[in-house]
C-alpha cells in the first residue's frame, strides 16, 4: 500500500492523523519486531508505538527503525525523563505516555521527539496544556469515562484533540472516531500476542487494512 511522504520533523498532529488507529504494541522477543513492523506497514498502518514494558523493547525499537524505514516507530509507556531519552537513543520519532509529569513533557520538548501525554482528568489537561500540549492520550479510556467524557470535555477543553486509548476495539472504535474531538484511537487489538507468537503477519496485516477503513 503506497502511503504519503511525511515531513522531516514530525509533530503530534501528524502522528495522530496518519491512520485511524495506532497500534499499541508488547514485543516479547526481538526476532518479532521487524516481520510485526513489516506486517502492519503492508496494511496501511506506519505509526507504531511500541511499549517500553518489556526488556527487550529498546532493542525492537531499535531493529524497526533500522531496518524497517517505512514505518516510523514511536516508544510507549514512557514514564521518565529516563525512558523518553533511552527511547531516542534507540530511534523513537515519537513518544506515548499512560499520565503526565512536567518533567516528561519537557524533557521531550527538549529531545524534539513529539509527546502523546495520557490524561485521563481535567487537571492533567491543563497541566499538558500549560507545557503546550494540546493532542493528548485519554487514557484509559473505556474505565475513565468513554465516550461521555470526551463530549463533556469538548466544552471547557474544545482547543484539544484527543487519542482515546484502553478498552478501544474494532467494535467501538467508529464510535469513539465521530467525535470531533478525537484524532485517532490507540488499541492493541492490531496485534494480538497468539498471531505474534504464531507468526501470522498476514493476520496482522488484514487486522491494519481493515483498520485503515475506520474512519469512514
Ligand atoms: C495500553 O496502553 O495498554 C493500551 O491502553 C492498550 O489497551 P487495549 O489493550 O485495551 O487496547
Amino acid at each position: 500500500m503506497a502511503l504519503k511522504p511525511l515531513p522531516d520533523r514530525l509533530t503530534s498532529l501528524d502522528v495522530m492523523r496518519d491512520a485511524p488507529v495506532i497500534p499499541v504494541i508488547v514485543l516479547h522477543k526481538v526476532e518479532h519486531a521487524v516481520p510485526m513492523a513489516r506486517a502492519l506497514v503492508a496494511g496501511g498502518i506506519r505509526m507504531l508505538e511500541v511499549t517500553l514494558r518489556t526488556a527487550v523493547a529498546l532493542q525492537c525499537i531499535e531493529a524497526i527503525a533500522r531496518d524497517v524505514p517505512e514505518a516510523v516507530i514511536g516508544a510507549g509507556t514512557i514514564r521518565s525523563v529516563a525512558d523518553a531519552q533511552a527511547s531516542v537513543a534507540a530511534g523513537a520519532r515519537f513518544a506515548v505516555s499512560p499520565g503526565y509529569t512536567h518533567a516528561v513533557g519537557k524533557a521531550c520538548h527538549v529531545l524534539g521527539l513529539p509527546l502523546l501525554p495520557g490524561v485521563a482528568t481535567g487537571s492533567e489537561i491543563m497541566m499538558a496544556q500549560e507545557d503546550g500540549y494540546t493532542e493528548l492520550k485519554f487514557f484509559p479510556a473505556m474505565q475513565a469515562g468513554g465516550l461521555a467524557m470526551l463530549k463533556a470535555w469538548g466544552g471547557p477543553f474544545g482547543d484539544v484533540k484527543f487519542c482515546p486509548t484502553g478498552g478501544v476495539s474494532i467494535a467501538n472504535a467508529k464510535d469513539f472516531l465521530a467525535l470531533s474531538n478525537v484524532a485517532c484511537v490507540g488499541g492493541s487489538w492490531l496485534v494480538p500476542a497468539d498471531a505474534m507468537e504464531q507468526g501470522d503477519w498476514a493476520r496482522i496485516t488484514a487486522l491494519a487494512l481493515e483498520a485503515t477503513t475506520l474512519r469512514g
